[in-house]
């Protein structure tokens, strides 16, 4: 294969290697039919190599399987490893489409600058991610809301135990087969205030997408689940005061003037890509909007008093999620009457119809796929 190269910006192109024992197609037919999340993988990955010594080499779409890894890899013990989470959806005339993969791809290369690892090419990202929901077209869940879950990743593969930004990396990318992100059913979710635990500090790696965040959140979202709750919701960790976002979801508040707010960007949390979807969207229909702190006492007194109307989480996994309760320790709360409110069903529908084709796309935020 004609990829290795010297030059380290240089841009390969992926070559296709068809995986010869596909998923047979009534068996493919039995996993799509009731997905879930995050367990039903197709048959094909997209994997990249770099060195510091080749740049971005052996680019190639191939057969999903383990790969071998030494276990003094540097990513199993320094944790050098980042990712993206988008989809592939099937669009309403048939045809299919990544929705604004340019802003995964410009996320993704955030998050390996914070990371000190090297940035791949935007075309290189979307490339890899196209041509392995290309091959692996047959794999679209026939669900409603079902698509193609897209997940890039990358981490340090270099074989050395010393503390430093590794020389060689393997960047992959794998596809699942998905529904909801959430099995309940239920018209909302309820979570849990963490008190002992936050996500992320001022400095830390809180605005990008590493698996480490990922990792800390873990004991917090146990003891929501322990609790009986369905996520954990973290607070800013200077104050312990401010709401910032869910493990994997960012938070939006909709008050009864209409207006709606979210937290800002100040580091700490996700720049989500359906949180400014969301809120380009809230604009152009004239809504106030607030990219401004939001104290959890204040969330608490505005949804006891009726001000505040709604809430919702919002996420690539889990679309526009109603939140119905709020629970700490020392209270708990019901915003509205805990289920999904007016205006946040129809900024979802909204976003939906636009990532399936059905509504007009003036951003050009949809990239149809052939
Ligand atoms: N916040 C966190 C911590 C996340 O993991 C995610 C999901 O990727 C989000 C927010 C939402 O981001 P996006 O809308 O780009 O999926
Ligand atoms: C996503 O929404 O893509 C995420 O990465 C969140 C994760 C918790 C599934």
């Amino acid at each position: 294969m004609a990829t290795d190269t010297l030059d380290v910006s240089a841009t390969p192109s992926l070559l296709v290697e068809r995986n010869p024992n596909p998923v047979d197609p009534a068996t493919r037919a039995a996993l799509i039919a009731e997905p879930g999340f995050g367990r039903v993988f197709t048959d094909h990955m997209a994997i990249i190599r770099y060195s510091d010594a080749k740049g971005w080499h052996d680019a190639k779409i191939t057969a999903r399987g383990p790969i071998p890894l030494d276990p003094a890899a540097a990513v199993l013990h320094y944790a050098q490893e980042i990712f993206e989470g988008m989809k592939a959806y099937h669009l309403a005339d048939g045809g299919m489409a990544l929705f604004r993969p340019e802003m995964n791809a410009k996320r993704f290369c955030d998050s390996a600058r914070r990371l000190a690892m090297p940035e791949i090419p935007e075309k290189l990202f979307v490339d890899s991610v196209r041509q392995l929901v290309e091959t692996d077209r047959d794999w679209f869940p026939p669900v409603e809301g079902g698509s193609l879950y897209l997940r890039p990743f990358m981490f340090a593969s270099e074989v050395f135990l010393g503390v430093k930004p590794s020389a060689e990396y393997l960047y992959i990318v794998i596809a699942s087969a998905v529904g909801g992100y959430f099995k309940s059913g239920a018209p909302a979710v309820s979570l849990w205030v963490s008190q002992d635990y936050t996500r992320a500090a001022p400095g830390g790696t809180g605005a990008v997408k590493c698996g480490g965040n990922y990792a800390a959140s873990l004991a917090a979202q146990a003891e929501a689940i322990r609790k009986g709750f369905d996520q954990v919701v973290f607070l800013d960790a200077a104050e312990r005061r401010y709401v910032e976002e869910l493990g994997g979801m960012n938070l939006f508040f909709v008050f009864e003037d209409g207006s709606i707010q979210t937290p800002p960007l100040g580091g700490t949390i996700l720049p989500g890509i359906t949180r400014d979807s969301l809120l380009t969207l809230a604009r152009e229909e004239g809504l106030t909007v607030r990219e401004e702190p939001y104290a959890i006492d204040q969330w608490q007194a505005d949804a006891e008093s009726g001000r505040l109307k709604e809430s919702f989480a919002c996420g690539t996994a889990a679309v526009v999620t109603p939140v119905g309760k709020v629970t700490s320790p020392d209270f708990s709360f019901t915003i509205g009457d805990g289920g999904a409110g007016a205006l946040t069903l129809r900024l979802k529908q909204r976003l939906v119809d636009i990532q399936r084709g059905v509504a007009p796309d003036p951003h050009h935020w949809v990239m149809r796929l052939d």
